[in-house]
């Protein structure tokens, strides 16, 4: 990576008055999690997305989607936030105003102490009802239950008739609505939106950085590789964030010193 696209990145961020950081599978693939889309590691290379990450796949075959839950709960267990992620919990004490957007699951932007995070396609380490029977979301601690984990999911301990699921959107399931709300309101306010990690293909995030751009905002990319966002980004870092944010926090703390 040339040390000048870094200087004019770390330049467009460090007068951002209200910086949105909106983050995709790629922000974790230095932790060890492997990201969505990437065919030759990619998770979903591995498996049919529509046999795992939907409500009719869960209705026909919870135990294979429990289980498929299971296995990367395990998988993130077993990781954790890399550079990327503490380099953007320190942009918050260089820059007036810094929300990540979040399109993960793995909780690692929490994890490192991000002090506003939006998720919004949930958290895989929580649990609900599938019914949602005591309101949205009807969240379970299933280290209270017990059940036979060879069955597959336990049944709701409330309603006593439907599954207990992973908290997290899948394909063909709405977003919660106060957290897309607030995550579109940010993205119109902000100045400067960090895209970091994300194909740009699922919908609505991948609405997220053309709100900013048409509200005017300067978008930025981090992402080793072309995306849907590259289009509207004014500038591609095409590297790993996990060693591009260290370099390019490191530079806006040299600009500030100056
Ligand atoms: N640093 C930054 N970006 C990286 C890195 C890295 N080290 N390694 C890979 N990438 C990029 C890839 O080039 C790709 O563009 O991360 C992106 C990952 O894209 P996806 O796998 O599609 O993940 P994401 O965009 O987050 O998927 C969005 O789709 O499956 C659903 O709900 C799921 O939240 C997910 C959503």
């Amino acid at each position: 990576m040339e040390k000048a696209k870094l200087e004019t990145v770390a330049r467009m961020l460090v007068d951002a008055q209200r910086l949105v950081v909106l983050t995709g599978a790629g922000m974790s693939k230095e932790s060890g999690v492997p990201t969505f889309r990437e065919a030759h590691d990619g998770l979903w290379a591995r498996y049919d997305p529509t046999s795992l990450a939907t409500p009719g796949a869960f209705r026909r075959n919870p135990k294979l989607v429990w289980d498929w839950y299971t296995y990367r709960r395990e998988l993130i267990a077993g990781s954790a936030p890399n550079p990327g992620h503490h380099a953007l919990v320190a942009l918050e004490d260089l820059l007036p105003q810094v929300v990540i957007v979040t399109q993960n699951v793995d909780g690692f932007h929490q994890q490192v102490g991000s002090s506003d995070v939006i998720c919004l396609h949930g958290n895989i380490q929580e649990n609900k009802c599938f019914d949602d029977c005591q309101g949205k979301p009807t969240l379970v601690d299933i280290s209270r239950l017990e059940w036979d984990a060879e069955t597959g999911p336990p049944t709701c301990p409330y309603c006593r008739q439907a599954l207990v699921r992973p908290n997290v959107v899948w394909f063909n399931e709405t977003l919660p609505v106060a957290v897309l709300e607030r995550a579109q309101q940010l993205s119109q306010d902000c100045d400067v939106m960090l895209v970091i990690g994300t194909s740009g293909v699922v919908y609505p995030a991948a609405y997220l950085p053309m709100i900013a751009h048409q509200s005017g905002a300067t978008v930025l990319e981090i992402n080793p590789s072309p995306s849907g966002i590259s289009q509207i980004a004014v500038q591609r870092l095409a590297g790993g964030s996990g060693e591009l944010l260290p370099l390019i926090v490191d530079l806006i703390r040299q600009l500030k010193s100056t």
